[in-house]
């Protein structure tokens, strides 16, 4: 177990912010030991601060996972379970996976994070959710200390949401989380600039690492250059009668149909109202991808809401269409 005092937290919006005090445990026992400490306190759960933006210091506990590891816990003929520590690198156990000939997971490559925040935030990217590979989601209840197992239909999961950031929030710290990997290679290569990319060439999990890696480099900025948390905000999604009206005037507008309705690139709607590559003080939006809010240098917290805050009005005034963060403020 490892305690800290004013700790200065990890986070890739590459801001200067610290709790009182921080604390890593590396097991269930460790964890269960240290919750008579936190009764009282503020508690926040961390993982690698890829999706936090703080516009203060933290007065009270910041936890974090540093359970470890992954083992096969059980194989068939089509595929094997994996059970993954919840401090462990998302993007390293994509990597294990895709070197051991297992697919599921390789359009959730180069995600920065770890492995239980994935399966609160539900990660998504390029036509894959975790949730589609999730099986279980093992859990202490930060109160009690008992175990509890979450099977997949009771996690909630949708879009960027589980139930453990919706009527759960705060109550229960995930310590592993159990994947269904396949052993057979079934792509999914549907969303846009996948299949181009590969298409006349045979394709491997690999294939597709290499692509999803080369579509990201593209667009996203690196964290250790730029400070951000990846997407900002949420696409929205709206109903048949808002988009049939959208697509009247505009009818470029990308869009995806799902259940529910249609989804908008927020992304879209932002470069619209003349956002991209614009800053307010130190915080401005990416030149490449408009969804993503980055840090200029010594932008503060408060800088990025102000900026977020200024979009989501605009977009709302031109389209009448509500985004909302996707980055846990704080
Ligand atoms: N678009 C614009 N202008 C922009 C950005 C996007 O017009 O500045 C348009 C693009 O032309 C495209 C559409 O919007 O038609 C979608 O853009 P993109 O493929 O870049 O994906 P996104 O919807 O903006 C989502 C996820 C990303 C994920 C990508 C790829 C959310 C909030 N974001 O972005 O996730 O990588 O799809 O699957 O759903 C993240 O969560 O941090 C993240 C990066």
């Amino acid at each position: 177990m490892r305690w800290e005092r004013d700790f200065a937290l990890r986070n890739t919006f590459g801001m200067d912010v610290r709790t009182r005090l921080y604390a890593e445990y590396g097991s269930v026992e460790e964890l269960r030991a240290c919750l008579p400490q936190l009764v009282g306190e503020r508690v926040l759960h961390v993982g690698g601060g890829s999706n936090l933006l703080f516009t203060r210091d933290w007065d009270g506990v910041v936890l974090h996972s540093g359970i470890l590891g992954h083992e096969v816990i059980e194989e068939d003929g089509d595929s094997v379970l994996v059970r993954a520590g919840a401090g462990e690198t998302w993007d390293d156990l994509v990597v294990r996976a895709i070197g051991c000939g297992l697919s599921g997971v390789e359009n959730l490559s180069l995600i920065p994070g770890e492995t239980g925040a994935a399966a609160v935030q539900n990660i998504g990217a390029y036509g894959v959710e975790l949730a589609d590979v999730v099986e279980c989601v093992e859990t202490v209840d930060l109160r009690t200390g008992e175990a509890r197992r979450f099977a997949r239909d009771e996690c909630a999961y949708g879009y960027r949401h589980s139930i453990f950031k919706g009527a759960l929030r705060g109550r229960y710290a995930i310590t592993h989380v159990q994947l269904r990997l396949s052993k057979v290679f079934r792509p999914k290569l549907a969303y846009g600039g996948l299949a181009e990319r590969l298409s006349g060439r045979a394709c491997t999990p690999a294939d597709v690492r290499a692509a999803v890696v080369d579509l990201r480099r593209g667009k996203l900025p690196d964290p250790q250059v730029l400070g951000n948390a990846g997407s900002f905000f949420m696409n929205p999604v709206i109903s048949e009668e808002a988009f049939v009206r959208l697509r009247e005037r505009y009818p470029r507008v990308p869009y995806y149909r799902q259940e529910g309705g249609v989804k908008v690139p927020a992304g879209w709607l932002i470069e619209q109202c003349g956002w991209k590559g614009r800053s307010l003080g130190r915080a401005a939006v990416h030149d490449k991808q408009a969804l993503v809010l980055v840090n200029l240098g010594g932008a503060t917290g408060e800088e990025v809401v102000r900026l977020a805050q200024t979009i989501v009005a605009d977009v709302k005034e031109r389209f009448d269409i509500d985004i909302r963060p996707e980055v846990n403020i704080l």
